[in-house]
């Protein structure tokens, strides 16, 4: 079976019909079924907020997720992978948009530098299916920088044999050079050059369906191919995916908040790329529980399900022995009086296993009293990678008794 058949892509459904549609333009040099897709199967759209198209994925354990945000998906692509970025507009640019999905990302981008820049863009997209890269053919164009990105989709698809004819009628401009690579993003960050990129965007489904875009193997290729001033944005507020980016040399920021409860996150390995620290409750858990433990990937060719299997074990090793258990948020009681007496006894459980007598104890305040110079805004020294770091230190040192109380 190809790794698209197995992946976490398209819905079954629309990924037929528009196998079919293209198998049949190749066949018959007809541009009708291309013309009139949206028009015959609107219905396997999903409409969101601000006007645009999205798509559902294939059903896995009986869950569905849309590409995008129902808040808006093109919206998305503005708020969360072109803010927080802060481009040298006076300088050429370099984009790695992976999971690149119907190109909104991409096309958010190539509006922002249209706008900003007479310099040069490059854009990597990376995109496991060619149907969903066909879908972003298919849908109307959120943005007119939308039609450049179809040009450059549908070039590598007649290239890769899928498209047989060329409607695309948008021009790239001359300073603008879009790749399409067509396959696992494990295997394309491989082959990319060391020190080349300004900003990545990673955009896979939720960490559950996909885990192996998030390992910590995966985010150490980016510490190689980003550059020193580069920024990564992901929408995910995920502990293990905070905590890979820590393990792999970055600094971590908090992303800007969009059809979601938390903001996302951000990595550069320079603190001064990013504005915002983590939530002081984030990086507690980060720092102290076994949440804080990251996707693993080694040879970068696993399966989601041995990954997600292979971190509840070392979750469960962990906790007690190097970490202190999540069960009840636990760590985030540190240095705090508990009123609720029942939940103090399981709290105050998992702390003595970790030689912590209780919540208030020196031991307590020793671990947490990193937090003491916690600021909203980060900097070269007071940042969230840095505290977290601190605070595993501690954690370390309580645990063996290498400090005397
Ligand atoms: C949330 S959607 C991305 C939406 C997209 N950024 C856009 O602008 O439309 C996730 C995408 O990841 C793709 N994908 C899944 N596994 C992948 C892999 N291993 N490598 C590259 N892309 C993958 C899926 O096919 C899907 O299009």
């Amino acid at each position: 079976m190809s790794y698209e058949n197995c992946a976490r892509i398209i819905n079954d459904d629309i990924f037929d019909l528009v196998n079919e549609t293209f198998g049949r333009e190749k066949s018959s040099r007809n541009i009708e079924g291309r013309v009139n897709f949206f028009d015959t199967y609107k219905d396997y759209f999903v409409l969101t907020d601000d006007g645009s198209y999205s798509i559902n994925s294939k059903e896995i354990n009986h869950k569905v997720e849309t590409l995008h945000t129902s808040t808006g998906a093109i919206s998305e692509s503005f708020e969360k992978f072109i803010k927080p970025m802060k481009f040298n507009y006076y300088e050429d640019i370099a984009v790695l948009d992976i999971c690149a999905g119907l190109g909104y990302n991409t096309s958010a981008a190539i509006a922002d530098f249209l706008k900003n820049s007479k310099a040069n863009l490059t854009i990597d997209m990376v995109e496991i299916s060619k149907a969903t890269l066909a879908c972003g053919l298919l849908v109307p164009s959120p943005i007119p920088e939308h039609d450049i990105t179809k040009k450059a989709i549908e070039n590598e698809l007649i290239v890769q044999d899928y498209a047989g004819l060329s409607l695309e009628t948008a021009e790239i401009p001359e300073n603008i050079s879009i790749n399409v690579f067509i396959e696992d993003a494990r295997q394309t960050v491989q082959k990319l050059d060391d020190n080349t990129y300004d900003a990545i965007f990673l955009d896979p489904f939720s960490q559950n369906m996909a885990p192996e875009l998030f390992s910590l193997e995966f985010f150490r290729e980016f510490r190689r191919i980003i550059k020193n001033d580069g920024i990564i944005a992901t929408y995910t507020s995920s502990a293990p995916v905070r905590a890979g980016f820590i393990e792999a040399d970055f600094y971590i920021g908090l992303g800007p908040i969009f059809g979601r409860m938390q903001g996302g996150s951000l990595a550069s390995p320079n603190p001064e790329m990013l504005d915002w620290s983590l939530p002081k409750n984030d990086e507690i858990r980060i720092a102290l529980s076994d949440v804080g433990i990251p996707f693993r990937d080694p040879g970068l060719n696993n399966k989601s399900k041995d990954i997600l299997n292979e971190r509840t074990r070392e979750r469960q090793n962990a906790r007690h022995s190097t970490k202190i258990s999540s069960a009840v948020k636990t760590p985030i009681f540190l240095g705090q009086t508990m009123d609720d007496e029942k939940l103090k006894r399981r709290v105050e459980r998992n702390l003595a296993k970790m030689n912590i007598p209780s919540t208030t104890s020196p031991q307590a305040n020793y671990i947490v009293e990193v937090e003491d110079d916690y600021r909203e805004k980060q900097d070269f020294e007071n940042n969230s990678r840095n505290r977290i770091l601190e605070m595993e230190k501690r954690l370390k040192k309580v645990k063996e008794e290498e400090i005397k109380f």
